[in-house]
């Protein structure tokens, strides 16, 4: 059975009438960048995630890139990041000639460990960028408090987390000063091509967005401060505003699946439960865990990415692909060990938690085109690899 890690042809299929309808009416308008499209699109998202502004960009890097510009960070100032994520969390800071200074991750969460992040502030500390990993929110409680405390700006990394609820039932997006999502075609509301979004309530850090989305200026060829061009298409602002329709539903969906991976990975016996750190002969897989779950909200993790931490992770994945099965590793090198972040101060710290997650994560197929046909098949063929070992 061939179970690829993410399917979008089916997505496409579902919706097409709809999704061409829209492409053929921007073609037709030709308004081609920004233009209604977006702003309709930029109104509903942030009705969607309960924030006074949004405001739509060519992708979710340049969307932290752009919220850390707005926010003035600069040459030498500290900015802290777990040093397990995408690359982008780390690389928006240093193409604005800060630097980034890496904190662990808690093992549960795969987010940032809040008292990592205290032990880290310095007084050059300016922002800390905490990542709502695989679609879980961040320790935001915990993490919003120790930046009061210091007078640190918050700025999420909310790019693999849209929809995803804290236990108070606000949404990621909605936590800190500012957020950055994607809309890379693979997240789980996804564009045809690059877009972003950045959020935020405060006007006046909007209107510094806003004109730093193009080049600074109110007015064209006026220029107030530098900026750039991160404009969003208008053809995915227009892809986007279809989609996000569907967004609850097809959350809905996933973690239902990703209930149904932990129980039967549970009932296959190579596992006890799920949020254990720590292998052991009935443990031999490690399950993810919601920790929201109790919390009574209804999108607590939104699974981006089901991920379980494995034993003998390479051949389990020549063992799924053989069996036409997808897996991915993300993500396999932590930033303290990259070479471009190697003369960085804090990539001579150690990172237990985040080695040993690069060494073992493994994400799932997982997408709510997905049939539990196919997910008893990875499940089963998980089973048969461990079974021979
Ligand atoms: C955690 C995280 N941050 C930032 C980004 C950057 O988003 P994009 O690929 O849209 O530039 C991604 C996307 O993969 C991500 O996963």
């Amino acid at each position: 059975m061939n179970v690829p890690i993410l399917d979008l042809q089916q997505q496409y299929a579902a919706l097409k009438p709809e999704l061409d309808a829209a492409l053929l009416r921007v073609a037709e308008s030709q308004v081609l960048a920004l233009g209604p499209e977006v702003e309709a699109f930029e109104q509903e998202i942030a009705d969607y995630l309960g924030v006074k502004h949004a405001l739509g960009v060519s992708s979710g890097t340049d969307a932290l890139l752009l919220a850390l510009m707005a926010l003035g960070v600069g040459p030498g100032d500290e900015v802290i990041v777990p040093t397990f994520s995408f690359f982008a969390t780390a690389g928006v800071v240093s193409r604005l000639n800060a630097v980034p200074v890496f904190v662990d991750i808690d093992p549960v969460t795969f987010c940032m460990d809040p008292e990592q992040f205290r032990a880290k502030i310095s007084d050059k500390t300016k922002a800390v960028m905490p990542v709502h990993l695989y679609g879980q929110v961040a320790a935001m409680r915990e993490i919003n408090a120790i930046a009061a405390e210091h007078g640190i700006t918050v700025v999420e990394d909310a790019a693999q987390s849209i929809g995803a609820m804290y236990d108070d039932g606000r949404r990621a997006g909605a936590l800190g000063k500012v957020a950055g999502f994607s809309f890379y075609p693979t997240k789980n509301l996804g564009a045809f091509g690059d877009a972003g979004l950045v959020t935020c309530d405060d006007d006046d850090l909007y209107y510094m967005l806003k004109i730093m989305r193009i080049h600074g200026g109110e007015q064209r060829y006026v220029h107030r401060v530098v900026g750039g061009n991160f404009r969003m298409d208008a053809l995915q602002g227009a892809v986007l505003r279809i989609k996000l329709q569907h967004l609850d539903a097809w959350t809905d969906r996933v973690i239902e699946l990703a209930g149904m991976y932990s129980q039967l990975i549970i009932k296959a016996g190579l596992a006890e439960e799920e949020g254990l750190t720590d292998f052991d002969a009935n443990n031999r897989v490690l399950l993810p865990a919601a920790v929201h779950r109790d919390s009574g909200v209804r999108h607590f993790h939104v699974y981006h990415q089901y991920v379980l931490r494995v034993q003998q992770r390479d051949e389990l994945i020549g063992f799924l692909r053989e069996r036409s099965v997808g897996a991915g590793v993300y993500y396999p090198i932590p930033f303290h060990r990259q070479e471009c972040f190697q003369d960085l101060p804090s990539s001579r710290d150690a990172y237990p938690v985040s080695d040993h997650a690069a060494e073992h994560v493994l994400a799932l197929p997982i997408y709510p085109e997905m049939s539990e046909e196919q997910l008893r098949f990875v499940v089963d063929s998980i089973a048969a690899f461990y079974d021979r070992a």
